[in-house]
């Protein structure tokens, strides 16, 4: 039985006023056990947020790592920064760092690699642009996105980790994937791990993110591969951010 997963990626928004003001919102209302709740902050306030969690069911996440252990490497945080903070999990693969940041798939292998051996859980994101859905590639796309991280890390790697389906099209644009698609997909990205172990793909929680919001959670998370969200927009906002953990 795998525990429900919502995470708020926050992206590049908020500053220390919005930011208390949110996590009060959150702090108190989210304390049941049978929903794990994320935030991912921009990095340079996750002390901030890990201060204001510290009593609280909600863990706090990063949203990209340096794949690079330290030095001269500047403008980069590193995974032993993200520990010495409390970061349990860090995003990876986010579609805006593959298409703005030119992340590459073996980009994304090497950070999640480095991010397993630090103790930092992975959530890996894959998903397909509207030209590939409309080519009929979205399959493809998706398993060439997993295949190249389960080929350089090992299976073994995926035991913490989650992956997130992420329909380029569907972020940021409130056009949501319909449930038929999110699963689709989703029964796809688990029969894809389970070709390299059945009891890991079982386990991994797999994330539908893509204009989640409130009225859209329920009927998304209803479908059995789909285990949760990665929530962009709406996990700023207290009320619908609560809406979607409790339809989880
Ligand atoms: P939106 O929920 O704003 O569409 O963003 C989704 C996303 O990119 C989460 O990582």
């Amino acid at each position: 039985m795998r525990t429900a997963f919502v995470a708020g990626n926050w992206k590049m928004n908020g500053n220390t006023d919005s930011i208390n003001e949110l996590m009060d919102g959150l702090v108190n209302s989210i304390n049941s056990s049978s929903v794990e709740v994320l935030v991912c902050p921009p990095s340079v306030y996750i002390s901030q947020v890990k201060s204001l969690t510290e009593s609280s069911k909600i863990s706090v996440g990063a949203q990209n790592v340096s794949e690079n252990a330290n030095g001269a490497f500047t403008g980069e945080v590193s995974l032993s920064m993200l520990n010495d903070l409390g970061c349990e999990y860090v995003i990876l693969g986010h579609s805006e760092r593959r298409s703005l940041y030119a992340e590459t798939d073996q980009l994304v292998a090497a950070k999640f690699i480095a991010a397993v051996e630090s103790g930092v859980k992975p959530i890996l994101c894959v998903g397909e642009t509207l030209d590939e859905r409309e080519n009929g590639e979205t399959l493809k796309v998706v398993s060439r996105q997993l295949n190249a991280v389960i080929d350089a890390a090992g299976i073994e790697k995926f035991a913490d980790a989650v992956v997130a389906y992420e329909p380029v099209w569907a972020i940021g644009t409130g056009k949501t994937a319909t449930p038929e698609q999110a699963q689709e997909v989703h029964a796809a990205i688990r029969a894809e791990i389970a070709k390299s172990d059945a009891a890991t793909a079982e386990k991994t929680r797999i994330l539908y993110g893509g204009s989640v919001n409130a009225a859209n959670a329920a009927e998304l998370f209803a479908n059995a591969d789909v285990d949760g969200g990665l929530v962009g927009g709406a996990s700023l906002k207290v009320n619908d951010f609560i809406a979607i953990c409790q339809a989880a």
